[in-house]
C-alpha cells in the first residue's frame, strides 16, 4: 500500500502531540506520499507542534482556535500562500468542559453544552466552508467521532449530542459538496488513551469492557484510525460520502 495520496496536498488538523489521531493521520497521508500541512490550536501548543512538523520534514504550520469564525477564514487564508490547492481536509478537534465529562447527564450545564457543540461540531462546518475555497479540484473530508453519539456511554454525557450534532453535519455538509466533487465522511473510532479521552472519567474502564466484548477482544490504534482515513481520503473511496465508517474492532455490533 504506496502512493495513494500521491502529489495530493492535506490540511490535517487536531495534532497536539504524538499521541493524538491527528498524528497518526498526518504520518499515513505522508507515508501514502501526500504532503501535509498541520494546525495548532494556540501559541501554548506551537513548540509541540512544531516538532512534529519538523518529524514530518518540515511540514507548514498554521495556528487555528476553531471558536472564531474571523480565526478560520484567517488560517485558510495564510495556508493558501504555501497550499493553494488542497484536496483534503482532516478535521480531529473536539472539547467538552471536564466538568460535564462525568456525573448524571441531567446536569449538563447550558455553557458546557453550548461549548462542546460550538468546539466539536459546528467547527467542522466552519472549516469545511473555508477548506472548500481551496479544494478547487474536489477532494475528501473527513471527521473524527464516537459511538456516544448513538448511545449511552457512562461519562461521555455531553459530548454524546455534540457528536451526533457532527455526524449530522457530515450528511447535510456531503449532499451541499458533492456537486463540487467535495466528500465528507466520518470515522467513529474505538477509545484510545489520548489526552482527549483522558478527560472523561473512569476512560482506562472503558478501554477494560471493550477488551473483552469487541468482536476482535482488543482495542484500536491511532495507526488504525489512521489508514481507514487514507482509505477515505483516496480515491478507494471515491463513490462513499456522507458516511460513518466504525473503526472500533467492531464494538458498535456487539456492545
Ligand atoms: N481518543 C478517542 O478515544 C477517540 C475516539 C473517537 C473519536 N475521537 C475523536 O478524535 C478527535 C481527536 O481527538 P484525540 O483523541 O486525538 O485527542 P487529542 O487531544 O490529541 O486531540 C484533540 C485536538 O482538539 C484540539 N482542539 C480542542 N479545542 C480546539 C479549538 N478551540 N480550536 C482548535 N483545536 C482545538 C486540541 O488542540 C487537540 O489537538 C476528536 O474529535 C475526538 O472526539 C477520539
Amino acid at each position: 500500500m504506496t502512493g495513494l495520496l500521491e502529489g495530493k496536498n492535506f490540511l490535517v488538523t487536531g495534532a497536539a502531540n504524538s499521541r493524538s489521531i491527528a498524528w497518526s493521520v498526518a504520518l499515513a497521508i505522508k507515508r501514502e506520499g501526500g504532503s501535509v500541512a498541520l494546525t495548532y490550536q494556540a501559541e501554548r501548543l506551537k513548540r509541540r507542534v512544531g516538532a512534529l512538523a519538523t518529524k514530518l520534514g518540515g511540514a507548514p504550520m498554521i495556528e487555528l482556535d476553531v471558536s472564531s469564525d474571523e480565526a478560520v477564514r484567517q488560517a485558510i487564508d495564510e495556508l493558501a500562500r504555501t497550499m493553494p490547492v488542497l484536496d483534503g481536509m482532516v478535521h480531529s478537534i473536539a472539547w467538552a468542559p471536564a466538568h460535564d465529562l462525568q456525573g448524571n447527564f441531567v446536569e449538563t450545564t447550558r455553557d458546557g453544552f453550548a461549548q462542546a457543540n460550538d468546539i466539536s461540531s459546528y467547527s467542522l462546518i466552519a472549516t469545511a466552508r473555508e477548506a472548500r475555497r481551496l479544494m478547487t479540484r474536489g477532494g475528501a473530508i473527513v471527521t473524527m467521532t464516537y459511538a456516544g453519539s448513538w448511545r449511552v456511554v457512562p461519562n461521555y454525557n455531553v459530548m454524546g449530542p455534540a457528536k451526533a450534532s457532527l455526524e449530522s453535519a457530515v450528511r447535510y455538509l456531503a449532499a451541499d459538496l458533492g456537486p463540487e466533487g467535495i466528500r465528507v465522511n466520518a470515522i467513529s473510532a474505538g477509545p484510545i488513551a489520548t489526552v482527549a479521552a483522558r478527560t472523561i472519567k473512569d476512560f482506562s474502564g472503558m478501554l477494560d469492557l471493550l477488551e473483552s466484548h469487541t468482536p476482535l477482544r482488543r482495542n484500536v490504534t491511532t495507526e488504525e484510525v489512521a489508514d481507514a482515513t487514507v482509505f477515505l481520503l483516496s480515491d478507494l473511496s471515491r463513490a462513499i460520502t456522507g458516511e460513518v465508517v466504525h473503526v472500533d474492532a467492531g464494538a458498535h455490533a456487539t456492545i
